[in-house]
């Protein structure tokens, strides 16, 4: 169970049974702010909160939004790029039938979750590439994924099929970044379950907006059958010139201010350009203002 603090808002992961009633009164560790929860021994007058959620706790991060063509896969190419130059080591699934993380990362004709499933390969670690970026590893996809959707669709748990697999690498990494596809079913699901967090990056358009609380629904569903598993939404190619855009983003800022990323992603052509040449926008033009910005959000997320 989480106990977030109501002054400071760092969060602590506390054994399930010790929180049922009666009241607790608990203390955080960083600020020292008292509160009260609540617990089974109404002897005991105060319990010190100590073991604070880390990031590694965030270790499996997936980037969802049913709603196509907001940077779910720039987001998770070029964050994982930013945490590999960080020293950190990362995996990125690319979950998503369309495989264009794959794609951007320069390969083709590779094997995916398929092969894995359909017993073609002895364990994940015969699909992950070594992609030609420092600390950065791949899981790709390919077209032979749509064929999973309709096989796996009505089988019992079906949703634990990726979590199960990548518990076998985990370990291995800081970091596991998952792409999902632009709608909610097999995969999308798949990857929900395997994260810790969810990063739901949203353009400052009406229906992408839609689009992060149609997700915030299903996390709040996942949290009410005990699913550990918390949600930051992140601001992509925000446009300030346009009048339309300043005022969805302030929408945005007043409904989600609690869980916004606080760096977001301005629109930028050297993204567009970066994308054409297949190159993280790091290694396009590590200058650039969108390369700064998601080296500020890895920078974010690690804090
Ligand atoms: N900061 C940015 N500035 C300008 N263009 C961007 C930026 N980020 C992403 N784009 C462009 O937006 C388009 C959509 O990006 P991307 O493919 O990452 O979205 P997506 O959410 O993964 O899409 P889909 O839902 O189809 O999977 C791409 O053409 C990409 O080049
Ligand atoms: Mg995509």
């Amino acid at each position: 169970m989480i106990i977030t603090c109501d002054n400071c808002k760092t969060r602590y992961k506390v054994a399930d049974d010790i929180l049922t009633k009666p009241a607790l009164k608990v203390r955080c560790y960083k600020c020292n702010h008292r509160f009260t929860v609540y617990k089974n021994d109404p002897s005991d007058d105060s319990f010190l909160l100590q073991d604070e959620i880390t990031a590694a706790d965030h270790r499996i991060i997936t980037l969802s939004n049913q709603k196509g063509g907001v940077a779910k896969t720039t987001t998770c190419l070029n964050l994982a790029v930013a945490l590999a130059q960080m020293g950190k080591k990362v995996l990125v699934v690319d979950f998503d039938v369309q495989a264009n993380l794959t794609i951007l990362l320069g390969f083709r004709k590779t094997r995916s979750f398929y092969e894995l499933l359909n017993k073609e390969v002895k364990g994940i670690n015969d699909i992950i590439l070594h992609t030609k970026y420092p600390n950065l590893s791949l899981l790709p996809s390919n077209s032979k994924m749509a064929l999973l959707k309709k096989r796996y669709l009505k089988q019992h748990n079906f949703e634990y099929l990726l979590r199960n697999r990548l518990q076998e690498v985990e370990k291995k990494y800081d970091h596991i970044l998952i792409d999902t596809p632009p709608s909610i079913e097999f995969f999308t699901l798949n990857a929900l379950i395997a994260a810790q967090l969810v990063i739901v990056p949203t353009t400052c358009e009406y229906l992408s907006m839609h689009g992060v609380s149609q997700i915030g629904d299903i996390i709040n569903v996942l949290k009410g059958i005990d699913h550990d598993i918390e949600y930051k939404v992140l601001i992509t190619m925000f446009d300030k010139q346009k009048t339309s855009e300043r005022v969805i983003n302030e929408k945005i800022r007043r409904k989600y201010g609690a869980v916004l990323c606080s760096t977001f992603i301005e629109i930028d052509d050297k993204m567009q350009e970066s994308h054409i040449v297949n190159l993280p926008i790091q290694y396009y033009d590590e200058k650039s203002r969108s390369a700064g910005q998601y080296q500020a959000l890895a920078r974010e997320l690690i804090e």
